[in-house]
């Protein structure tokens, strides 16, 4: 378990101190896909890399495990190092070195001697990242994918028990997004790793994650379950993420035309999204469901469906009763 407690953390730049975290507390649980989104300069990158070491925290500590990471340096921290690998925007690979060396590179830097050892680790490493043909290529000689395939196969290569993920995906097309989201989804599963993952992107978290801290200029606003943050967003910044990915300023013009004696927000999840209830409840209540937006996807695993819904006619207060009691949540906007 990783655990932030009280940590905070200040750059001095010419002469003037500038905050990146405040003072926080965070728990990432052991095994768990947690996210972390915020715009840029939010302190993303400034907290994931107090996790592995690569930044001090000017207060307070960050747990693995119970031990404190700002205690420790020398062969200490290097060892505990060995145990979180990280991935980044742009992959950084070494370009004077083969795919297979640049995998291999930690594992020499840990003072792994045994020769056959390691280019067996390796070409492991390589066939489960789908690039087992590669080996002998260079980082020029790839596409984005492909060298952030050989990102997480370096980041594997000392066995960690965490995955740390620095914008992983910002820097690929959405559809190689996809399939590098979907890797790593299966390398946690498969090696039961903790994977902390940073964005700036909502379908990113949408994806992968199970749970997932907002962070706000330096402060975490929000922290939940995927489904409860995404889908019921408390603070305005995640409101503000959420909006993005769904366009909805385009929604709220379509809704102010259409005619209503209430709007409101229906959500569904899990098997109750493809039940027929809005039907038995129209027929049943005789009011009208007039469709502004929405959108049917998935979190992760879970199916949802969310819709924003014009009411007219027939008794709107059975409606919302039938609609909660059917497993719905609503919520009445205006
Ligand atoms: N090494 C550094 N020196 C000075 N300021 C830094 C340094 N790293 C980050 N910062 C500042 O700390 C804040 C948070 O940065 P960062 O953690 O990189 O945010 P994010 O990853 O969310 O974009 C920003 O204001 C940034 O300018
Ligand atoms: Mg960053």
């Amino acid at each position: 378990m990783i655990h932030f407690q009280n940590i905070h953390k200040s750059y001095r730049v010419d002469g003037r101190e500038v905050v990146a975290l405040h003072p926080l507390d965070l728990r990432i649980e052991t095994g768990e896909v947690f996210g972390i989104i915020g715009r840029s300069g939010a302190g993303k990158s400034t907290l994931l890399r107090l996790i592995n070491g690569l930044e001090r925290p000017s207060g307070g500590s960050v747990l693995i495990d119970g031990i404190d990471m700002a205690a420790l340096d020398g062969a200490a921290l290097r060892e505990k190092r060995r145990g979180i690998g990280m991935i980044f925007q742009h992959f950084n690979l070494l370009a004077s070195k083969t795919v297979a060396q640049n995998v291999a590179f930690p594992l020499r830097l840990a003072g792994d001697a045994d020769r056959a050892a390691v280019e067996r680790r390796v070409a492991g490493l390589l066939e489960r990242v789908g690039l087992g043909g590669h080996a002998n290529h260079y980082p020029a000689q790839l596409s984005g994918g492909q060298k952030q395939r050989v990102g997480i196969a370096r980041a594997l290569a000392c066995e960690p028990s965490i995955l740390l993920c620095d914008e992983a995906t910002s820097a690929l097309d959405p559809e190689t997004t996809a399939s590098v989201l979907r890797l790593i989804g299966e390398i946690h599963r498969e090696f039961g790793l903790t994977v902390v993952l940073i964005t700036h992107e909502m379908d990113v978290i949408r994806r992968i994650c199970d749970r997932v801290a907002v962070l706000d200029a330096g402060r975490p606003v929000e922290v939940g379950k995927v489904a409860d943050v995404f889908l019921h967003p408390q603070h305005a910044t995640t409101r503000r993420f959420v909006q993005e990915y769904e366009h909805e300023d385009v929604l709220n013009d379509a809704g102010e035309s259409v005619a209503a004696a209430k709007r409101i927000r229906v959500t569904l999840r899990g098997d109750s999204v493809h039940a027929p209830l809005l039907a038995r409840i129209a027929r049943g209540t005789q009011v009208d469901f007039g469709l502004i937006g929405g959108r049917v996807d998935k979190i992760k695993d879970t199916a949802y469906a969310q819709l924003t819904l014009a009411l007219s006619g027939g008794d709107v207060d059975a409606a919302l009763r039938g609609l909660r009691e059917g497993g719905a949540v609503v919520e009445e906007i205006g």
